[in-house]
């Protein structure tokens, strides 16, 4: 008898420590994490849609961790080219706002062990037919990529940023609109994880509501780094922010359209001031109204703009005067990375029974 309830207990003790460590395991580690490849210099849209919320997040008391992407950089460039990018891009997150006392940030590939494994046991949980289906892709294959030639990995694309997120087990994620397809694969993927193994991932978030969409200056599509001539880079001196600017598209006097929402995006975004943002509001109000001001709202935005980059590049300059800054930078975030990584992935193998 006695035996009994002490097996029992034993039981009962087992359980409860499985449910303690699930519980734990449910609890985000990182409140804020965001990643940008680094496959170029940046546009003011890498900003507006991925940075500036972490900035301000940073401001209010949050600890954002920010990492950069090269295995997802490696996609469809050569490593080699994309190493050339890695110091540039931590020093525009330093410069940009990003605060190395208060934030983490690391170099995706510094856990690469733990990012392709994840990757691997998460894609057994998806369908070939269902990455297929994720609209980024579709658009890659239907406009500049062909099934025969892409490689694999732009499939397992989504897959890997889940990783990422999830060994974070981060709470907020802020991304421009062309990644909210992907979010939804790592919710997915989350959910279906939990539901099979364990519940070992909470549900990571999009953080803005409406998520960002900076249409590029001319022609179609977003800014993206790949079409220059429709894109304000971080890089860009005055002079080519001007004529890139009096070159953009706007709208005929009394009508709003997508393009000079996304232009009203920049200005609003990169102004310092409130005065500057007021300044915008009436100009827009004017236009409403049917006024011819659009070469006036051109102005403005350009003195933003300028603003904006001059004070962005003189902090730059100063940081990449001492690589050996980036380096331990980039260093202790790996520390902290790892450490959520390594604790993350051995939870997932001893739910999926991995290893001994
Ligand atoms: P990347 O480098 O392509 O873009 C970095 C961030 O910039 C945003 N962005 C835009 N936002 C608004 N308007 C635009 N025109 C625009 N162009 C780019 C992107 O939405 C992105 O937030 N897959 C990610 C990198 C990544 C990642 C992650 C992000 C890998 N793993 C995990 C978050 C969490 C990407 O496309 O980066």
């Amino acid at each position: 008898m006695p035996k009994r309830i002490d097996k029992n207990k034993k039981k009962c003790y087992n359980e409860l420590r499985t449910l303690k460590k699930e519980v734990n395991a449910m609890q985000y580690k990182v409140e804020l994490l965001t990643g940008i490849r680094p496959t170029g210099d940046l546009t003011v849209a890498n900003y507006l849609g991925a940075v500036a919320p972490i900035i301000e997040l940073q401001a209010q008391g949050v600890s954002p961790v920010v990492f950069v992407a090269d295995l997802h950089a490696i996609t469809d460039n050569e490593p080699a080219t994309v190493r050339q990018y890695i110091y540039r891009v931590v020093a525009d997150y330093i410069a940009l706002g990003v605060d190395p006392q208060k934030a983490r940030i690391y170099l995706q590939s510094d856990i690469a062990g733990e990012v392709t494994t994840l990757t691997a046991l998460l894609a057994r949980l998806v369908s070939v037919a269902e990455l297929l289906r994720v609209p980024t892709l579709k658009d890659k294959l239907k406009n500049s990529a062909r099934p025969e030639t892409a490689n694999a990995l732009l499939l397992l694309y989504p897959v890997m940023m889940a990783a990422d997120i999830l060994l974070n087990r981060a709470k907020k994620v802020p991304v421009g609109e062309d990644q909210l397809a992907h979010m939804e694969v790592t919710r997915l993927l989350a959910r279906r994880f939990n539901k099979r193994y364990g519940e070992i991932f909470p549900i990571p978030q999009v953080l803005q509501v409406k998520s960002l969409r900076i249409l590029s200056l001319r022609g179609r599509g977003k800014m993206s780094k790949t079409n220059p001539g429709g894109a304000i880079f971080l890089t860009d001196d005055a002079k080519t922010v001007a004529s890139k600017i009096k070159a953009a598209e706007t709208a005929f006097e009394g009508v709003m359209n997508e393009k000079l929402e996304s232009l009203i995006l920049i200005a609003k975004g990169l102004a310092k001031t409130g005065s500057e943002r007021d300044e915008v509001d009436a100009i827009i109000e004017a236009h409403k109204k049917g006024k011819p001001v659009m070469g006036q709202f051109k102005q403005i935005l350009t003195r933003i703009v300028q603003n904006f980059l001059e004070e962005f590049q003189s902090k730059r300059a100063e940081i990449t005067r001492d690589p050996s800054y980036i380096q331990s930078v980039l260093e202790e975030g790996a520390k902290v990375a790892r450490e959520n990584a390594i604790e993350t992935l051995a939870e997932v193998r001893r739910v999926m029974q991995i290893g001994p």
